[in-house]
């Protein structure tokens, strides 16, 4: 398949808003715009550094206007849009009931569920788009699908009917085998006559990514304990998370079920992002004197390592990685890791007839769908370090996907208007 470097454009005469929060560099907002969304708020803050790089790609590539970038904690208030959108980091949501009645549940400080939860009720908008790693249905470990359980609570109880799928933008023909899972809630939504129907045929996501009608399991079960109950005893001691891969919460009942996906359209590989090695810097080729280091990393092997607390030792293994990354599959899951020189057993490393090499910042911007070159300037025209390039597209999310959701939150979105 040739490879087609895309553009962003606004749609000219949108369907509906949208708030990005945990904006990056700006995936959801491209995703959204063939839709037919208009983003008229973004909110994008790195707590780890001072210079905020990603707040200033997505400066330099949408403008300034609606953008603001601060802690999500301290935005007081968002506009009433039509759709809030995030991809937001997973965390520990435990609670705990307040000893002083009026202030209500309280959770860990730092905790971005809370934030996003208070924007919801403030802005209250009709539908909510999330994007996460998919260990958010798994964790904590000791409680397996404690965090979503309170997720789907807390955000059920604000008049939300809530969907979810685990999602592999490779099997909807998209070039990298990135696995997240899709959250989508509609407020005051019609209560779903069966909830398999609406998993396999009729809700947002099935409609936007096709699963087969069969489903392999499925369970059923309350969740009517209050936050506070649930984050103390949800599924203590089981090995195992009661949500299966797809599912829908409402009226306090989650129905899960396992699904797979259903897509007959055209496939794509890594091998069409490639760049021709003539546009390659020297910087990506892999110096022959380190290869060896590159196929250690990259084979199984067996390490032994001390335990930090005990000092007891054990056995580490660790099977064989792909070396080369094979250009005739989709690629693995872009690490915010990727660039840099040194040898790493995660980085893609490509055979070309001048030799190994890694993926570039555009060819990693192709693997996700963004416009070619979208990371490569700040605001103020100055160039982004490559290792920088990779850690946005690391966190970033395959746009494609956001658009395919997009289109059918934007027919939703118009035949309520009617
Ligand atoms: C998983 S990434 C989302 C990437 C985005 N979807 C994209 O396409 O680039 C999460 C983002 O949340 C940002 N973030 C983390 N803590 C934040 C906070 N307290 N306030 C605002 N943004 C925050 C991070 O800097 C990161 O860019």
């Amino acid at each position: 398949m040739t490879y087609t470097t895309k553009k962003y454009e606004e749609p000219a005469s949108p369907v509906g808003t949208v708030a990005e929060l945990f904006a990056g560099v700006g995936g959801f907002r491209i995703g959204l715009a063939p839709a037919g969304f208009k983003t008229v708020f973004s909110n994008q803050w790195e707590p780890s550094t001072k210079t905020q790089h990603a707040s200033d790609v997505y400066v330099a590539n949408f403008g300034s206007e609606g953008h603001c970038n601060e802690d999500i904690a301290t935005v007081d208030a968002i506009p009433e849009v039509d759709l809030l959108v995030g991809g937001f980091p997973c965390q520990d949501y435990s609670v705990a009931k307040s000893l002083n009645s009026s202030k209500g549940l309280e959770g860990k400080k730092g905790v971005l569920w809370w934030e996003i939860l208070r924007l919801v009720k403030q802005a209250k908008p009709k539908s909510i788009f999330l994007e996460n790693v998919d260990r958010l249905l798994k964790s904590p470990s000791a409680q397996r699908g404690r965090d979503f359980a309170i997720m789907l609570k807390t955000l059920g109880s604000q008049g939300y009917l809530i969907e979810w799928r685990v999602v592999s933008a490779s099997d909807y023909g998209f070039p990298q085998r990135r696995i997240r899972v899709f959250i989508v809630a509609t407020r005051n939504s019609t209560v779903p006559s069966s909830a398999r129907e609406f998993v396999t045929k009729s809700g947002v996501l099935a409609r936007a990514l096709p699963v087969s009608a069969h489903t392999a399991e499925e369970s059923v079960f309350l969740l009517d304990d209050e936050p506070d109950v649930i984050s103390q005893s949800f599924n203590l001691g089981s090995a195992k998370s009661p949500f299966l891969n797809a599912g829908v919460y409402f009226d306090g009942e989650v129905h899960t079920f396992k699904t797979q996906s259903a897509y007959a359209g055209q496939k794509s590989t890594l091998g069409d992002v490639i760049l021709p090695n003539a546009e390659v810097e020297d910087g990506y080729f892999v110096d022959p004197d380190r290869l060896a280091e590159w196929e250690y990393l990259k084979g199984a092997k067996t390490i032994e390592r001390t335990h930090k607390g005990s000092g007891a030792s054990y056995n580490y293994a660790e099977g064989k990685m792909a070396f080369p990354d094979l250009l005739t599959n989709p690629s693995r899951t872009i690490l915010t890791g990727e660039g840099g020189t040194s040898p790493s057993r995660f980085k893609h490393i490509i055979k070309t007839d001048e030799g190994f090499r890694r993926l570039t910042p555009t060819e990693l911007e192709r693997l996700n769908g963004f416009p070619d070159g979208w990371t490569a300037l700040g605001a103020d025209g100055k160039q982004i370090s490559d290792v920088r390039r990779a850690f946005f597209m690391g966190n970033a999310l395959v746009v494609g996907l956001i658009e395919r959701v997009g289109k059918v939150l934007a027919e939703d979105i118009q035949a309520r208007r009617g």
